[in-house]
Protein backbone atom coordinates (compact mmCIF):
# COMPACT_ATOMS: atom_id res chain seq x y z
CA UNK A 1 0.00 0.00 0.00
CA UNK A 2 1.59 3.49 -0.58
CA UNK A 3 1.32 5.71 2.24
CA UNK A 4 0.12 9.00 1.79
CA UNK A 5 -0.36 12.19 4.12
CA UNK A 6 -3.25 12.42 6.27
CA UNK A 7 -2.93 15.71 7.80
CA UNK A 8 -6.54 16.35 6.31
CA UNK A 9 -8.20 13.54 7.93
CA UNK A 10 -10.02 13.52 11.34
CA UNK A 11 -8.11 11.73 13.88
CA UNK A 12 -9.99 11.18 17.17
CA UNK A 13 -8.88 9.60 20.61
CA UNK A 14 -10.87 7.80 22.22
CA UNK A 15 -9.96 5.85 26.20
CA UNK A 16 -9.20 2.24 25.63
CA UNK A 17 -11.67 -0.45 26.99
CA UNK A 18 -11.35 -4.06 27.89
CA UNK A 19 -12.68 -5.04 24.61
CA UNK A 20 -9.43 -3.28 22.78
CA UNK A 21 -7.71 -6.19 24.55
CA UNK A 22 -7.01 -8.23 20.67
CA UNK A 23 -6.46 -4.65 19.76
CA UNK A 24 -3.32 -3.75 21.99
CA UNK A 25 -1.80 -7.41 21.77
CA UNK A 26 -1.82 -7.19 17.74
CA UNK A 27 -0.20 -4.17 18.33
CA UNK A 28 2.19 -4.86 21.48
CA UNK A 29 3.60 -7.92 18.99
CA UNK A 30 3.77 -6.25 15.86
CA UNK A 31 7.42 -7.11 14.62
CA UNK A 32 8.27 -3.26 14.80
CA UNK A 33 7.14 -2.24 18.03
CA UNK A 34 8.87 -5.50 19.37
CA UNK A 35 12.16 -4.05 17.71
CA UNK A 36 11.34 -1.14 19.85
CA UNK A 37 10.50 -2.58 22.76
CA UNK A 38 12.08 -2.04 25.76
CA UNK A 39 11.21 -5.40 26.24
CA UNK A 40 12.10 -6.58 22.83
CA UNK A 41 9.77 -10.83 23.09
CA UNK A 42 6.43 -11.02 21.92
CA UNK A 43 3.96 -11.52 24.88
CA UNK A 44 1.32 -14.34 25.06
CA UNK A 45 -2.58 -14.02 24.61
CA UNK A 46 -2.51 -15.07 28.50
CA UNK A 47 -0.03 -12.96 29.60
CA UNK A 48 -1.43 -9.77 27.58
CA UNK A 49 -5.21 -10.37 29.01
CA UNK A 50 -3.40 -10.20 32.40
CA UNK A 51 -1.79 -7.29 32.06
CA UNK A 52 -3.96 -5.22 29.79
CA UNK A 53 -7.17 -5.95 32.48
CA UNK A 54 -4.89 -4.58 35.59
CA UNK A 55 -3.60 -1.84 33.43
CA UNK A 56 -6.97 -0.42 32.39
CA UNK A 57 -7.69 -0.62 36.15
CA UNK A 58 -4.97 1.25 37.24
CA UNK A 59 -5.18 4.94 37.52
CA UNK A 60 -2.13 5.69 37.17
CA UNK A 61 -2.37 4.14 33.56
CA UNK A 62 -3.83 6.26 30.90
CA UNK A 63 -4.80 4.39 27.48
CA UNK A 64 -6.32 5.55 23.90
CA UNK A 65 -7.20 4.48 20.35
CA UNK A 66 -6.67 6.66 17.92
CA UNK A 67 -9.73 6.38 15.38
CA UNK A 68 -9.91 7.89 11.52
CA UNK A 69 -12.76 7.39 10.11
CA UNK A 70 -14.36 4.92 12.47
CA UNK A 71 -10.77 2.78 11.94
CA UNK A 72 -9.09 2.09 15.04
CA UNK A 73 -5.22 3.07 13.67
CA UNK A 74 -3.17 3.39 16.34
CA UNK A 75 -3.02 3.91 20.56
CA UNK A 76 -0.98 6.26 22.70
CA UNK A 77 -0.17 5.39 26.48
CA UNK A 78 0.37 7.53 29.16
CA UNK A 79 1.70 5.87 32.38
CA UNK A 80 2.42 7.82 35.74
CA UNK A 81 5.50 7.58 36.87
CA UNK A 82 6.25 10.14 40.25
CA UNK A 83 6.00 13.44 39.13
CA UNK A 84 5.90 12.78 35.23
CA UNK A 85 4.32 11.01 32.46
CA UNK A 86 5.52 8.37 30.52
CA UNK A 87 4.37 7.90 27.35
CA UNK A 88 4.33 5.46 24.62
CA UNK A 89 2.94 4.83 21.32
CA UNK A 90 2.35 2.51 18.53
CA UNK A 91 0.43 3.11 15.02
CA UNK A 92 -0.80 0.51 13.09
CA UNK A 93 1.06 -1.28 10.62
CA UNK A 94 -0.72 -0.77 7.47
CA UNK A 95 -0.51 3.36 8.29
CA UNK A 96 2.42 4.41 9.12
CA UNK A 97 4.52 6.68 7.46
CA UNK A 98 1.24 9.31 7.30
CA UNK A 99 1.55 11.31 9.88
CA UNK A 100 -0.90 9.36 12.15
CA UNK A 101 1.60 8.64 14.94
CA UNK A 102 3.17 12.87 15.03
CA UNK A 103 -0.60 13.65 15.44
CA UNK A 104 -2.14 11.10 17.96
CA UNK A 105 1.70 11.60 20.46
CA UNK A 106 0.53 15.22 19.94
CA UNK A 107 -3.09 15.04 21.22
CA UNK A 108 -1.80 12.89 23.71
CA UNK A 109 0.50 15.56 25.15
CA UNK A 110 -2.13 18.10 25.17
CA UNK A 111 -4.72 16.34 27.02
CA UNK A 112 -1.97 15.83 29.95
CA UNK A 113 -0.67 18.54 32.37
CA UNK A 114 2.78 18.19 33.81
CA UNK A 115 6.05 16.81 32.51
CA UNK A 116 5.79 14.14 29.71
CA UNK A 117 9.01 11.67 28.76
CA UNK A 118 9.48 9.15 26.29
CA UNK A 119 12.06 6.50 25.90
CA UNK A 120 12.80 5.72 22.63
CA UNK A 121 15.62 3.29 20.89
CA UNK A 122 18.43 5.26 18.79
CA UNK A 123 17.55 4.08 16.21
CA UNK A 124 13.81 4.52 16.24
CA UNK A 125 13.86 7.55 13.71
CA UNK A 126 10.51 8.21 13.37
CA UNK A 127 9.68 8.23 17.20
CA UNK A 128 12.62 10.41 17.63
CA UNK A 129 11.20 13.03 15.27
CA UNK A 130 7.69 12.58 16.63
CA UNK A 131 9.48 13.57 20.46
CA UNK A 132 11.09 16.46 18.57
CA UNK A 133 7.80 17.54 17.08
CA UNK A 134 5.75 17.65 20.05
CA UNK A 135 8.69 19.80 22.03
CA UNK A 136 10.39 17.27 24.12
CA UNK A 137 13.83 17.55 24.18
CA UNK A 138 16.27 14.72 24.73
CA UNK A 139 17.57 14.85 28.53
CA UNK A 140 20.07 11.61 28.41
CA UNK A 141 21.06 8.26 26.18
CA UNK A 142 23.24 5.06 27.07
CA UNK A 143 23.81 2.65 24.20
CA UNK A 144 20.43 1.93 23.11
CA UNK A 145 18.19 3.88 24.36
CA UNK A 146 17.97 8.16 24.36
CA UNK A 147 15.56 9.85 27.01
CA UNK A 148 13.14 12.81 26.36
CA UNK A 149 11.16 15.11 28.26
CA UNK A 150 8.80 17.99 28.09
CA UNK A 151 8.66 19.57 31.39
CA UNK A 152 5.68 21.75 31.83
CA UNK A 153 3.65 23.26 34.73
CA UNK A 154 1.76 20.80 37.18
CA UNK A 155 0.86 17.17 37.10
CA UNK A 156 -2.29 16.11 36.64
CA UNK A 157 -4.83 15.01 33.49
CA UNK A 158 -6.87 17.46 31.66
CA UNK A 159 -9.79 14.18 30.89
C1 LIG B 1 6.86 5.09 15.60
C2 LIG B 1 5.55 5.08 14.85
C3 LIG B 1 4.41 5.22 15.86
C4 LIG B 1 5.52 6.27 13.90
O1 LIG B 1 4.21 6.38 13.38
P1 LIG B 1 3.96 6.98 11.93
O2 LIG B 1 2.52 7.28 11.82
O3 LIG B 1 4.57 6.08 10.92
O4 LIG B 1 4.80 8.33 12.04
P2 LIG B 1 4.57 9.66 11.18
O5 LIG B 1 4.07 9.29 9.84
O6 LIG B 1 3.77 10.60 12.01
O7 LIG B 1 6.04 10.18 11.03
C5 LIG B 1 6.70 10.87 12.05
C6 LIG B 1 8.00 11.40 11.47
O8 LIG B 1 8.85 10.30 11.17
C7 LIG B 1 9.15 10.29 9.78
N1 LIG B 1 9.15 8.90 9.39
C8 LIG B 1 8.09 8.08 9.24
N2 LIG B 1 8.51 6.85 8.91
C9 LIG B 1 9.86 6.91 8.87
C10 LIG B 1 10.86 5.96 8.59
N3 LIG B 1 10.56 4.68 8.31
N4 LIG B 1 12.16 6.36 8.64
C11 LIG B 1 12.47 7.63 8.96
N5 LIG B 1 11.56 8.58 9.23
C12 LIG B 1 10.27 8.22 9.18
C13 LIG B 1 8.07 11.09 9.12
O9 LIG B 1 8.48 11.64 7.90
C14 LIG B 1 7.82 12.14 10.16
O10 LIG B 1 8.84 13.11 10.13
P3 LIG B 1 8.58 14.61 9.63
O11 LIG B 1 7.61 15.17 10.62
O12 LIG B 1 9.92 15.21 9.66
O13 LIG B 1 7.98 14.43 8.28
C15 LIG B 1 5.38 3.78 14.03
O14 LIG B 1 6.50 3.62 13.21
C16 LIG B 1 5.24 2.55 14.89
O15 LIG B 1 4.14 2.20 15.30
N6 LIG B 1 6.38 1.87 15.18
C17 LIG B 1 6.34 0.67 16.02
C18 LIG B 1 6.08 1.01 17.48
C19 LIG B 1 7.08 1.99 18.03
O16 LIG B 1 8.22 2.06 17.63
N7 LIG B 1 6.61 2.77 19.03
C20 LIG B 1 7.42 3.77 19.68
C21 LIG B 1 8.16 3.23 20.84
S1 LIG B 1 8.94 4.59 21.70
Amino acid sequence: MTASPVASVALKLRSASAGDEQLFLTWRNDPLAIKNSGNPQPVSPEEHGAWFRAALADPGRLFFVAESQGNAVGMVRADKEGTEWILSWSVDAGMRGRGLGARMVAMLVEKLEGTVCARIRGENLPSLKIAKAVGMREVDRDESMTYWKLTRPSGGARA
